[in-house]
């Protein structure tokens, strides 16, 4: 029979990747317990109008890359394509905004997008999502884009670069929409035909257009920070001065528009040249209007996703401890000394010591280098010997020393291991009991 094997774009995450994976989530919730975010999670699956309605009728993600599909009740449901709709839908239903003034909320999981797969680019992948909510203050856009870069440069990550812009509000933005329509207009015909269809509904998806021939024909359009009415031009003005006070670098791109259309004036992107084409890494923005978009009293909101596994392709190995060997290795000689020290080793599991065993009665040498290969600090040598005189040698395999240990109590004997693993693990080489703080 053949083999059953994955769907394109869709991807199996290791067990020898998934310990990144741990330490970049684990890393992320402590920052964000910092500056006071509370996990919030949302389900998968959501009415399709959920995301029409939020991200926009016209976007590429609604027109052409949900999965979307009629369940045997009848309704439309959608895989969701991103969390910022599921988490403001969640935030609502339950009147969050009832008993706080900001909600700080983060989730984290895989997002579906049917989009062509490359490096970098998934119909399944996994997005870091924070929303900041309840406040149009520049302030909390600072502080959202603060943490955001001080999290990305903690891990380690290479040449990024904050991008910035202002999309306007309902006052300021649709003079300017005009204007690119009466720019584009001339040149209609060679726009591809996604935006001439999108030039009479939403002329500024023609900025995202990645087709060569309508990234021409946009350059030197009107810019919208030329067009900003009073009130976007002073946020943008602000936010600008705190994100300098905060020491947070940045560039303007007045030309970013972004994919999703509940933008409202910040919109910013993170990018790195170490990622090619698919260069950012996180993306977000301002979407005061969403709220009341998705029926709800009107409430301003800040957020951003960071894609997950853009990220950890980013990320140097030297930042990821990427070491979770078992401290312990029991190398075994006989069957009657296997089955004593199975039960050892589930006894030392339960004190708290990740152990190693193994069944396939190889001889001494070759479980000698089975606890190398597997990078485990200490292995113990057990034969008759040792199970009558309840005594064994333990030997470190990074130091290549010998000590005696008594087996008589495997709760002694795990408290030793600990003590010696923590002598041992201020070598900042050495695995085990890492301190992820
Ligand atoms: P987005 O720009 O569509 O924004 O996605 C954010 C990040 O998710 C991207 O910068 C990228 O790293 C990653 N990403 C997107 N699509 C893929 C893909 N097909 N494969 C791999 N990675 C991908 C949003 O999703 C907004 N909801 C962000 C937001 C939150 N805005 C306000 N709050």
């Amino acid at each position: 029979m053949t083999l059953i094997t994955s769907l394109r774009g869709f991807k199996d995450i290791l067990p020898d990747e998934t310990v990144a994976w741990r330490q970049v989530e684990t890393r992320a919730r402590l920052i964000f317990a910092r500056f006071g975010l509370r996990e919030i999670r949302v389900p998968i699956l959501e009415k399709t109008e959920l995301f029409s309605r939020g991200i926009g009728d016209a976007t590429d993600i609604v027109e052409k890359e949900m999965y979307t599909f009629t369940d045997r009740g009848g309704d439309s449901l959608t895989m969701r394509p991103e969390a910022t709709a599921s988490v403001i839908r969640s935030y609502l239903e339950h009147g969050m905004y009832q008993s706080e003034s900001v909600s700080k909320l983060y989730t984290m999981g895989p997002m579906f997008r049917r989009e062509r797969p490359q490096k970098g680019r998934y119909r399944q992948f996994h997005q870091i999502n924070v929303e900041f909510l309840g406040s149009e203050d520049p302030r909390l856009d600072g502080e959202l884009l603060f943490m955001l870069v001080f999290f990305l440069e903690d891990l380690g990550l290479p040449d990024l670069r904050l991008e910035i812009n202002s999309l306007g509000c309902p006052a300021c933005r649709p003079a300017f929409k005009e204007r690119v329509r009466e720019f584009l207009d001339s040149s209609k015909g060679r726009l591809c035909e996604d935006c001439r269809r999108r030039l009479d509904n939403n002329p500024l998806r023609v900025f995202d257009c990645k087709n060569e021939g309508c990234r021409i024909l946009i350059d030197g359009a009107p810019a919208i920070l030329d067009s900003l009415c009073g009130e976007c031009e002073d946020h943008f003005t602000r936010l600008r001065g705190y994100l300098k006070a905060l020491g947070v670098d940045y560039v303007i791109n007045g030309m970013m528009v972004r994919g999703l259309d509940y933008y409202r004036r910040t919109a910013f992107e993170v990018t790195t040249t170490s990622l090619g084409s698919q260069n950012a890494v996180a993306g977000g923005g301002r979407y005061d209007g969403l709220t009341e978009q998705l029926g709800g009293p009107d409430i301003p909101g800040i957020g951003f996703a960071i894609g997950m596994e853009r990220l950890i392709s980013l990320i140097p190995d030297s930042n990821l401890g990427l070491n979770e060997s078992p401290l312990l290795y029991i190398a075994t000689l006989g069957e009657d000394a296997l089955d004593f020290s199975y039960l050892l080793s589930i006894s030392l599991k339960k004190e708290g010591i990740t152990t190693e065993i193994d069944f396939s009665d190889r001889g001494l040498k070759s479980q000698m280098k089975r606890s190398n290969r597997l990078g485990c600090r200490f292995t113990l040598i057990i034969g008759e010997n040792e199970m009558t005189l309840k005594k064994a040698e333990l030997r470190d395999m990074k130091e290549g020393t010998q000590r005696s240990l008594s087996l008589e109590n495997p709760a002694e004997l795990a408290l030793e291991l600990s003590r010696l693993a923590a002598t041992a693990d201020n070598d900042p080489g050495n695995n085990n009991i890492r301190n992820n703080n």
